[in-house]
């Protein structure tokens, strides 16, 4: 089972967290059901990127962008190309 590691943020994880979700599970997903309560408009129907996280390690592991998600990316604030 694939393990996230989740770097202190001082607003949805002070202390930092590690934790396991199934292949398949989004990001935002796995962080939800730990309780780390990020931000997600829509409800994860991929129309805000509110929930857009900056991915450090394992990006290869990630399946690719599609380009309705890119178009909406190219809309939110801090983005960063990981
Ligand atoms: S909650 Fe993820 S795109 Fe809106």
């Amino acid at each position: 089972m694939p393990i996230i590691k989740i770097l202190p943020h001082a607003e949805y994880c002070p202390q930092g967290a590690e934790l396991s979700a199934p292949a398949g599970t989004s990001i935002c997903e796995a962080l939800l059901e730990h309780h780390i309560n990020i931000e997600h408009a829509c409800e994860m129907s991929c129309a805000c990127t509110t929930c857009h996280v900056i991915v450090r390690e394992g990006f290869e592991s990630l399946a690719p962008s599609e380009e309705d998600e890119d178009d909406l990316l190219d809309q939110a604030w801090g983005l960063q190309p990981n």
